[in-house]
Protein backbone atom coordinates (compact mmCIF):
# COMPACT_ATOMS: atom_id res chain seq x y z
CA UNK A 1 0.00 0.00 0.00
CA UNK A 2 3.12 2.66 0.70
CA UNK A 3 6.21 1.75 -1.17
CA UNK A 4 9.73 4.12 -1.45
CA UNK A 5 11.71 2.65 -3.96
CA UNK A 6 15.27 4.67 -3.40
CA UNK A 7 14.01 7.62 -2.29
CA UNK A 8 15.93 10.60 -1.60
CA UNK A 9 15.20 14.52 -0.16
CA UNK A 10 16.91 17.13 -0.26
CA UNK A 11 15.62 20.27 0.75
CA UNK A 12 18.77 22.89 0.68
CA UNK A 13 22.17 21.85 -1.73
CA UNK A 14 24.17 19.12 -0.19
CA UNK A 15 21.97 18.14 2.11
CA UNK A 16 20.71 14.96 2.28
CA UNK A 17 17.45 14.42 4.61
CA UNK A 18 16.49 10.83 3.10
CA UNK A 19 19.16 8.76 1.04
CA UNK A 20 18.27 5.62 -0.55
CA UNK A 21 15.32 4.80 1.41
CA UNK A 22 13.80 1.46 0.28
CA UNK A 23 10.62 0.30 1.78
CA UNK A 24 6.73 -1.14 2.08
CA UNK A 25 4.23 -1.12 4.49
CA UNK A 26 1.26 -3.33 3.78
CA UNK A 27 -2.63 -2.88 4.62
CA UNK A 28 -3.22 -2.44 8.52
CA UNK A 29 -0.18 -2.37 9.45
CA UNK A 30 1.18 -0.48 13.14
CA UNK A 31 4.93 1.22 12.54
CA UNK A 32 6.70 2.97 14.84
CA UNK A 33 9.77 5.19 13.07
CA UNK A 34 12.18 5.81 15.37
CA UNK A 35 15.54 7.60 15.43
CA UNK A 36 17.40 11.29 16.52
CA UNK A 37 15.93 14.60 15.80
CA UNK A 38 17.01 15.74 12.48
CA UNK A 39 17.16 11.90 11.60
CA UNK A 40 14.45 12.31 9.00
CA UNK A 41 11.25 11.04 9.95
CA UNK A 42 8.65 13.57 9.41
CA UNK A 43 10.27 14.23 6.16
CA UNK A 44 9.31 10.68 5.65
CA UNK A 45 5.94 10.86 6.47
CA UNK A 46 5.24 14.57 4.70
CA UNK A 47 6.55 12.17 1.70
CA UNK A 48 3.57 9.56 2.14
CA UNK A 49 0.97 12.21 2.19
CA UNK A 50 2.55 13.86 -0.83
CA UNK A 51 3.22 17.37 1.13
CA UNK A 52 6.57 17.13 -0.31
CA UNK A 53 7.86 15.01 -3.24
CA UNK A 54 11.19 13.50 -3.62
CA UNK A 55 14.10 14.79 -5.23
CA UNK A 56 14.94 11.43 -6.39
CA UNK A 57 13.31 7.93 -6.43
CA UNK A 58 9.34 7.24 -6.15
CA UNK A 59 6.94 6.74 -3.70
CA UNK A 60 3.69 5.18 -3.97
CA UNK A 61 0.63 5.50 -1.72
CA UNK A 62 -2.48 3.15 -2.55
CA UNK A 63 -1.85 3.43 -6.34
CA UNK A 64 -0.84 6.94 -6.82
CA UNK A 65 3.04 7.89 -7.69
CA UNK A 66 4.56 10.82 -6.32
CA UNK A 67 6.66 10.76 -10.19
CA UNK A 68 2.84 10.58 -11.98
CA UNK A 69 0.09 11.88 -9.67
CA UNK A 70 -1.41 14.96 -10.60
CA UNK A 71 -1.92 18.02 -8.54
CA UNK A 72 -5.83 17.85 -8.97
CA UNK A 73 -5.35 14.09 -7.79
CA UNK A 74 -3.77 15.07 -4.16
CA UNK A 75 -6.78 16.04 -2.29
CA UNK A 76 -8.51 12.57 -3.10
CA UNK A 77 -5.00 10.76 -1.83
CA UNK A 78 -5.19 13.13 1.05
CA UNK A 79 -9.00 12.75 2.32
CA UNK A 80 -7.66 8.88 2.94
CA UNK A 81 -4.99 9.84 4.94
CA UNK A 82 -5.49 11.63 8.29
CA UNK A 83 -2.44 13.30 9.83
CA UNK A 84 -1.73 14.29 13.55
CA UNK A 85 1.06 16.72 15.27
CA UNK A 86 3.02 16.72 18.26
CA UNK A 87 1.42 20.63 18.29
CA UNK A 88 -2.40 19.50 17.64
CA UNK A 89 -3.02 22.10 14.86
CA UNK A 90 -6.60 22.40 16.10
CA UNK A 91 -8.48 25.62 14.93
CA UNK A 92 -8.41 27.85 18.31
CA UNK A 93 -12.02 29.80 17.07
CA UNK A 94 -13.66 26.74 16.53
CA UNK A 95 -15.00 24.20 19.33
CA UNK A 96 -14.02 20.67 19.65
CA UNK A 97 -17.38 20.06 17.25
CA UNK A 98 -17.01 22.54 15.10
CA UNK A 99 -13.42 21.77 14.62
CA UNK A 100 -14.37 18.10 13.28
CA UNK A 101 -17.07 19.01 11.59
CA UNK A 102 -14.55 21.38 9.79
CA UNK A 103 -12.63 18.48 8.11
CA UNK A 104 -16.21 17.33 6.04
CA UNK A 105 -17.30 20.52 5.45
CA UNK A 106 -14.48 21.42 2.93
CA UNK A 107 -15.09 17.91 1.56
CA UNK A 108 -18.52 19.27 0.40
CA UNK A 109 -20.48 16.60 2.94
CA UNK A 110 -23.69 17.21 3.00
CA UNK A 111 -25.09 19.03 6.57
CA UNK A 112 -26.45 15.77 8.29
CA UNK A 113 -24.42 13.47 7.58
CA UNK A 114 -21.43 15.84 8.56
CA UNK A 115 -23.69 15.88 12.07
CA UNK A 116 -23.95 12.19 12.18
CA UNK A 117 -20.27 11.42 11.70
CA UNK A 118 -18.84 14.02 13.91
CA UNK A 119 -20.86 12.72 17.08
CA UNK A 120 -19.91 9.27 16.40
CA UNK A 121 -16.30 9.60 16.31
CA UNK A 122 -16.43 11.74 19.33
CA UNK A 123 -17.45 9.48 21.07
CA UNK A 124 -15.51 6.90 19.56
CA UNK A 125 -12.51 8.96 20.82
CA UNK A 126 -14.13 9.63 24.32
CA UNK A 127 -14.48 12.96 23.82
CA UNK A 128 -18.17 13.49 23.75
CA UNK A 129 -18.87 15.64 26.89
CA UNK A 130 -16.40 18.43 25.67
CA UNK A 131 -18.02 19.05 22.27
CA UNK A 132 -18.69 22.46 22.99
CA UNK A 133 -15.27 23.31 25.18
CA UNK A 134 -12.39 25.31 22.90
CA UNK A 135 -9.01 24.17 22.55
CA UNK A 136 -8.02 26.28 25.39
CA UNK A 137 -10.28 24.71 27.73
CA UNK A 138 -8.71 21.22 27.13
CA UNK A 139 -5.78 19.38 27.96
CA UNK A 140 -2.99 18.15 25.87
CA UNK A 141 -4.41 14.76 25.73
CA UNK A 142 -7.96 15.48 25.15
CA UNK A 143 -6.63 18.32 22.41
CA UNK A 144 -4.72 15.08 20.18
CA UNK A 145 -8.07 13.05 20.42
CA UNK A 146 -10.14 15.72 18.77
CA UNK A 147 -7.13 16.06 16.31
CA UNK A 148 -7.45 12.22 16.07
CA UNK A 149 -11.56 12.62 15.71
CA UNK A 150 -10.70 15.23 13.12
CA UNK A 151 -8.42 12.69 11.25
CA UNK A 152 -10.71 9.85 11.36
CA UNK A 153 -14.02 11.41 10.52
CA UNK A 154 -12.68 10.68 7.00
CA UNK A 155 -12.53 6.97 6.89
CA UNK A 156 -8.96 7.23 6.26
CA UNK A 157 -7.08 3.81 5.15
CA UNK A 158 -3.63 5.49 6.96
CA UNK A 159 -3.09 7.46 9.86
CA UNK A 160 0.06 9.27 10.09
CA UNK A 161 1.00 10.56 14.10
CA UNK A 162 4.21 12.74 13.88
CA UNK A 163 5.41 12.60 17.51
CA UNK A 164 1.67 12.61 18.72
CA UNK A 165 2.31 12.18 22.21
CA UNK A 166 5.18 14.64 22.94
CA UNK A 167 3.58 17.42 24.37
CA UNK A 168 1.19 15.34 26.84
CA UNK A 169 1.63 13.44 30.33
CA UNK A 170 2.10 10.09 30.81
CA UNK A 171 -1.59 9.36 31.49
CA UNK A 172 -2.81 11.24 28.66
CA UNK A 173 0.35 9.02 26.60
CA UNK A 174 -1.61 5.82 27.18
CA UNK A 175 -4.92 6.67 26.49
CA UNK A 176 -3.56 8.19 23.00
CA UNK A 177 -1.65 5.02 22.49
CA UNK A 178 -4.42 2.85 23.15
CA UNK A 179 -6.80 4.81 20.60
CA UNK A 180 -3.98 4.41 18.14
CA UNK A 181 -4.33 0.49 19.00
CA UNK A 182 -7.99 0.61 18.08
CA UNK A 183 -8.10 2.74 15.53
CA UNK A 184 -5.12 0.26 13.88
CA UNK A 185 -7.68 -3.62 14.86
CA UNK A 186 -9.92 -1.61 12.97
CA UNK A 187 -8.07 -1.79 9.99
CA UNK A 188 -6.36 1.41 9.53
CA UNK A 189 -2.75 1.51 8.88
CA UNK A 190 -0.94 3.58 11.69
CA UNK A 191 2.05 5.23 11.33
CA UNK A 192 3.91 7.23 14.20
CA UNK A 193 6.92 8.63 14.52
CA UNK A 194 8.02 8.48 18.11
CA UNK A 195 11.04 9.56 20.64
CA UNK A 196 9.33 7.44 23.15
CA UNK A 197 10.38 3.96 23.87
CA UNK A 198 8.33 2.91 26.96
CA UNK A 199 5.58 3.00 24.35
CA UNK A 200 7.00 0.81 22.09
CA UNK A 201 8.10 -1.38 24.78
CA UNK A 202 4.37 -1.61 26.13
CA UNK A 203 2.93 -2.58 22.75
CA UNK A 204 5.67 -3.80 20.67
CA UNK A 205 5.04 -3.95 16.89
CA UNK A 206 7.43 -3.55 13.77
CA UNK A 207 9.98 -0.79 14.12
CA UNK A 208 12.31 1.39 11.52
CA UNK A 209 14.51 3.12 12.63
CA UNK A 210 16.39 6.12 10.66
CA UNK A 211 19.78 7.61 11.52
CA UNK A 212 21.08 10.92 8.83
CA UNK A 213 17.98 9.94 6.76
CA UNK A 214 18.90 6.07 6.44
CA UNK A 215 16.84 3.10 7.72
CA UNK A 216 19.52 1.40 9.93
CA UNK A 217 16.90 -1.46 11.40
CA UNK A 218 13.78 -2.29 10.24
CA UNK A 219 12.36 -5.51 12.14
CA UNK A 220 9.78 -6.11 10.12
CA UNK A 221 6.12 -6.87 11.46
CA UNK A 222 6.04 -7.96 14.33
CA UNK A 223 2.27 -8.62 16.32
N1 LIG B 1 11.70 22.64 5.50
C1 LIG B 1 13.00 22.30 5.63
N2 LIG B 1 13.98 23.01 5.03
C2 LIG B 1 15.30 22.67 5.14
N3 LIG B 1 15.73 21.59 5.82
C3 LIG B 1 14.80 20.84 6.44
C4 LIG B 1 13.39 21.15 6.38
N4 LIG B 1 12.72 20.22 7.08
C5 LIG B 1 13.64 19.37 7.56
N5 LIG B 1 14.89 19.73 7.17
C6 LIG B 1 16.14 19.01 7.51
O1 LIG B 1 15.99 17.67 7.09
C7 LIG B 1 16.53 16.78 8.04
C8 LIG B 1 15.46 15.83 8.53
O2 LIG B 1 14.47 16.56 9.22
P1 LIG B 1 13.15 15.92 9.79
O3 LIG B 1 12.53 15.04 8.77
O4 LIG B 1 12.33 17.01 10.34
O5 LIG B 1 13.73 14.99 10.98
P2 LIG B 1 13.03 14.43 12.29
O6 LIG B 1 11.56 14.53 12.11
O7 LIG B 1 13.53 13.02 12.41
O8 LIG B 1 13.52 15.27 13.43
C9 LIG B 1 17.11 17.65 9.15
O9 LIG B 1 18.49 17.81 8.89
C10 LIG B 1 16.37 18.94 9.00
O10 LIG B 1 17.14 20.02 9.45
MG1 LIG C 1 10.12 15.47 13.20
Amino acid sequence: MIEFRDVYMVYEKNWYALQGINLRIEKGEFVYVVGPSGAGKSTLLRLIYMDLFPTAGEVVVAGYSSSRIKPKEIPYLRRKIGVIFQDFKLLKDKNVYENVAFALEVIGTPRRKIKEKVLKVLAEVGISHKRHAFPYQLSGGEQQKVAIARALVRDPFILLADEPTGNIDPEGTREILELLKNINTSGTAVIMATHELSLIERFPRRLIRLEQGRIVEDTGVRS
